[in-house]
C-alpha cells in the first residue's frame, strides 16, 4: 500500500503538471499549521525561481486545477473525492484539507492490510543487529541496559518493515576479565585440574561457582588488580594463557560463559529481548590472522612504535582520527581487531546489506575508528551499510549517571523490581481497582515493563536522559502506562459492543446479514469492507474524528521515518499522538449507544483500527498490553 503523502504528492504532481510544472513540486507535507489545514504543499515557492513567476500565481493555478479535478468533475481524481478544500495562500502555499470520504478510503485498505499501510521494499535486506553486548560473568547493569531496549527495537523495526534481521548479542567474553577471574578462582581453589598442566583427563561437568559467586569474583578482582602488580601480572599471564589456547582455561572459561549466559538469558526474557545469535567476541579470533596478514600484505597495515595499525584520518576531518591499532607491540589484539573480525566473520556468514550497532555513545571513536578501516580494507564493500547508534546515559534525579541508593551500579533486576512496585502501588490505590493482590501482580509486570521502555526510547537515544520512577509509571501524560491504558480501554469498549451484540436479538439479525456479503456496508459510500465482513470505516462527522482518522492514516509515514532513521523514538511520539486522538474521540463521542448502527459499526471499527495499530506500535518498541488495568 503507497503511504498517505505519497498518493496525495502524486496528485498534487499531478496537477502541477497539467499546468505545465515539474510534477515534483507537488510534494505535500503534513500541515505546520493544523489551525488552517491538514497537508500542504510549498511547491509554488520552490517552483517560483524557475518559471520567474509569483508564487502564488502559481499556487492559484494548481488550486483552480486541483478544484477542477482531472476530468473537470469537481475535486475528484478518477473516481474519488480527494479535497475538502483547497486554498492558495500567500505568499504561495496550497492549504489541503482532506476529504473525509477519501481518508475513510484509506483507513479500509489499512485495515485490510497485515502492515497495515507501510509500504514494503522490493528486495528485502539483510541486516544484522549488534546489540546487548553484555560482558560474560559481570552482572547486567543498567549501563547495559539502553542497548538491549533500543536495540531490540530497531530490530523489531527493520524486520516489521519487510528485512530478514539477525539480532547478535555479541558477548564480552575474551578480554581480560576473564584473566581476572580465572586468576581469582585459581587462588582460591590452586588445586582445581584447570590449573593443571599435566592433567589430561575430562574435566568436571559441574562448574566450579554458581552465577551469585561468580558475580562476586569479578569486582574484587577487578579492584585488586588495580592495587596488586603482581596479582595483576597474572592475570594478565592467564588471559594470555587462555588466549593462546591452554586446555584447562579453556574449560573453564567454558563454566564461565555457560553459567553467565545461563543467567543473562534470564534478565533478557525479563525485559521482552530475544537475540538470534549468541555469538561472542571470542567466535571472531579465529579470522584474526588471516585479516591481519591481508591488511598488511595489501598495504594497508603498517609498523607503528612497535604496533602494526592502519591509518584512518581523511582530509577534512575536524578533529584527530587516531591510526586504528591491529596489533600491540606486545603481540596482543584489541577490542577494534575483534571487531573486525567479527565484520569478516558476520560477512562470510551471512552476507549482510547492513551492520548496525548499539553502544555507549562514548564509543564513537572507536566504532568510527573500525568503519574507516573495514571500508578502507575493503572488508566491508561499499554496499554494506555500516551504522552506529549510539546512546547517551541514564541519569538520576541529581543529573549524575543512576545509582543505587547506597551509590553503587545499580543492577537491572532491582531497578525492574523498584518500578514494578510503584506500578503495583498505583493500582492498589486506585479507588476503581478491580483486582485482587495476584491478578495486580502480574498487571504491574506488563506495565513496569511499558513504563521502564518507554520511559527509555521516548528520548532520543543520543541523548541523556533522568531516570524518574514516578514519572515513567504515571498512567497520565507521555508515559507507558498512558498508552497501554489506552489499549485497555478500546478492548474494554470492544468486549462491552460484543456482549451487547449477543444479547440483542434484533442485531442478530443484521449482524448475519452483513457477513460476507455487502449487506449494510454498502449504503455507506463505501463499500470498502463488503468482502470482509467487517463494517467498514464511515466518513468522519465531527472534528475529533477526523483527528484520529487522520492520525490513523500517518502509520505508513511514521514507520517509513523511524526505519529510515533507525529511531524508536519517533514511534512514541506518534503512539502518544494517536493515543491522544482515541481519547479524545472517546470523551466526545457516545460510541456504544449510537443509535444508529451504521455509525455505530463505523465507530467500531475505526477504534478497532486504532487498537491494531497502537498494540503493533508497542510490539515494535517491544512491551505488550494487559488485559485490564
Ligand atoms: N561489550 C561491550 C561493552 O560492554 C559492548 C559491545 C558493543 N558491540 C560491539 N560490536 N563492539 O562496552
Amino acid at each position: 500500500m503507497k503511504r498517505l503523502l505519497d498518493v496525495l504528492s502524486k496528485l498534487v504532481g499531478e496537477a502541477f503538471a497539467s499546468c505545465g510544472y515539474e510534477a515534483s513540486y507537488g510534494k505535500v507535507t503534513v500541515s505546520n499549521r493544523p489551525d488552517l489545514c491538514e497537508f500542504q504543499c510549498n511547491g509554488a515557492m520552490a517552483g517560483a525561481k524557475a518559471y520567474h513567476k509569483a508564487p502564488i500565481a502559481i499556487a492559484k493555478e494548481v488550486e483552480e486545477k486541483l478544484k477542477a479535478g482531472p476530468d473537470g468533475e469537481g475535486l475528484q481524481a478518477a473516481d474519488r473525492p480527494v479535497w475538502q478544500e483547497v486554498t492558495a495562500a500567500a505568499p504561495g502555499f496550497i492549504n489541503l484539507k482532506l476529504h473525509p470520504v477519501f481518508l475513510a478510503q484509506y483507513l479500509c485498505g489499512m485495515t485490510e492490510e497485515e502492515k497495515l499501510g507501510c509500504e514494503m521494499p522490493e528486495v528485502s535486506r539483510t541486516i544484522i543487529v549488534d546489540y546487548g553486548g553484555p560482558n560474560v560473568a559481570k552482572p547486567l547493569h543498567i549501563g547495559h541496559l539502553r542497548s538491549a531496549i533500543i536495540g531490540e527495537s530497531v530490530k523489531r523495526i527493520c524486520r516489521f518493515m519487510g528485512n530478514r534481521v539477525i539480532g547478535d548479542v555479541h558477548l564480552g567474553d575474551w578480554g581480560l576479565q576473564m584473566g581476572l577471574i580465572m586468576q581469582a578462582v585459581k587462588e582460591k581453589n590452586p588445586d582445581l585440574p584447570y590449573f593443571n598442566p599435566d592433567y589430561t583427563g575430562e574435566y568436571p561437568k559441574e562448574a566450579p561457582f554458581t552465577i551469585g559467586e561468580l558475580e562476586e569474583i569479578y569486582p574484587v578482582a577487578s579492584t585488586r588488580a588495580k592495587e596488586d602488580e603482581a596479582f595483576c601480572r597474572e592475570a594478565h599471564d592467564t588471559t594470555y594463557l587462555f588466549q593462546q589456547g591452554d586446555r584447562g582455561l579453556t574449560a573453564l572459561w567454558r563454566h564461565i560463559v555457560g553459567v553467565s549466559v545461563q543467567d543473562l538469558r534470564k534478565n533478557y526474557r525479563r525485559l521482552n529481548v530475544d537475540f538470534d545469535v549468541w555469538y561472542g567476541e571470542s567466535d571472531a579470533q579465529p579470522f584474526i590472522p588471516a585479516m591481519v596478514e591481508r591488511m598488511r600484505a595489501e598495504g594497508h597495515a603498517h609498523e607503528s612504535q612497535g604496533a602494526l595499525v592502519v591509518d584512518v584520518a581523511e582530509e577534512g576531518d575536524t578533529k584527530e582520527i587516531p591510526p586504528c591499532i591491529l596489533v600491540k607491540s606486545d603481540g596482543a589484539t584489541l577490542y577494534s581487531t575483534t571487531d573486525l573480525a567479527t565484520i569478516v566473520q558476520r560477512i562470510e556468514e551471512y552476507h549482510p546489506d547492513a551492520l548496525i550497532y548499539l553502544a555507549d555513545k562514548r564509543q564513537e571513536m572507536h566504532f568510527t575508528q573500525v568503519f574507516r578501516c573495514s571500508r578502507k580494507t575493503g572488508l566491508a564493500a561499499d554496499g554494506i551499510q555500516l551504522s552506529y547508534i549510539g546512546f547517551g546515559t541514564m541519569n538520576g534525579k541529581d543529573g549524575k549517571p543512576f545509582k543505587t541508593r547506597s551509590g553503587g551500579v545499580m543492577r537491572l533486576e532491582y531497578l525492574i523490581r523498584e518500578i514494578e512496585e510503584a506500578v503495583y502501588r498505583r493500582i492498589m490505590e486506585s479507588e476503581n481497582r478491580s483486582m485482587e493482590e495476584a491478578e495486580a501482580k502480574e498487571v504491574a509486570a506488563i506495565v513496569g515493563l511499558a513504563a521502564l521502555k518507554y520511559g527509555d526510547l521516548s528520548n532520543q537515544a543520543s541523548k541523556d536522559y533522568i531516570f524518574d520512577i514516578e514519572r515513567f509509571a504515571s498512567f497520565e501524560g507521555n508515559t507507558g502506562p498512558y498508552i497501554l491504558y489506552t489499549i485497555v480501554r478500546i478492548k474494554s469498549i470492544l468486549e462491552k459492543y460484543a456482549a451487547q451484540n449477543r444479547t440483542d436479538p434484533a442485531e442478530d439479525d443484521r449482524a448475519q446479514g452483513r457477513t460476507g456479503v455487502p449487506g449494510d456496508a454498502s449504503e455507506s459510500v463505501l463499500d470498502c469492507a463488503a468482502g470482509n465482513g467487517r463494517p467498514a470505516i464511515r466518513e468522519a462527522e465531527t472534528a475529533s474524528e477526523k483527528q484520529l482518522q487522520l492520525c490513523l492514516a500517518q502509520f505508513g509515514e511514521t514507520m517509513d521515518l523511524a526505519y529510515r532513521e533507525l529511531a524508536p523514538h519517533k514511534i512514541c511520539q506518534y503512539v502518544y499522538e494517536l493515543a491522544n486522538a482515541v481519547n479524545q474521540f472517546y470523551h466526545e463521542t457516545k460510541i456504544l449507544t449510537e443509535p444508529d448502527t451504521m455509525r455505530r459499526e463505523g465507530y467500531i471499527s475505526l477504534i478497532g483500527l486504532a487498537k491494531k495499530v497502537l498494540e503493533t506500535g508497542i510490539d515494535l518498541l517491544g512491551f505488550t498490553a494487559p488485559e485490564k488495568m
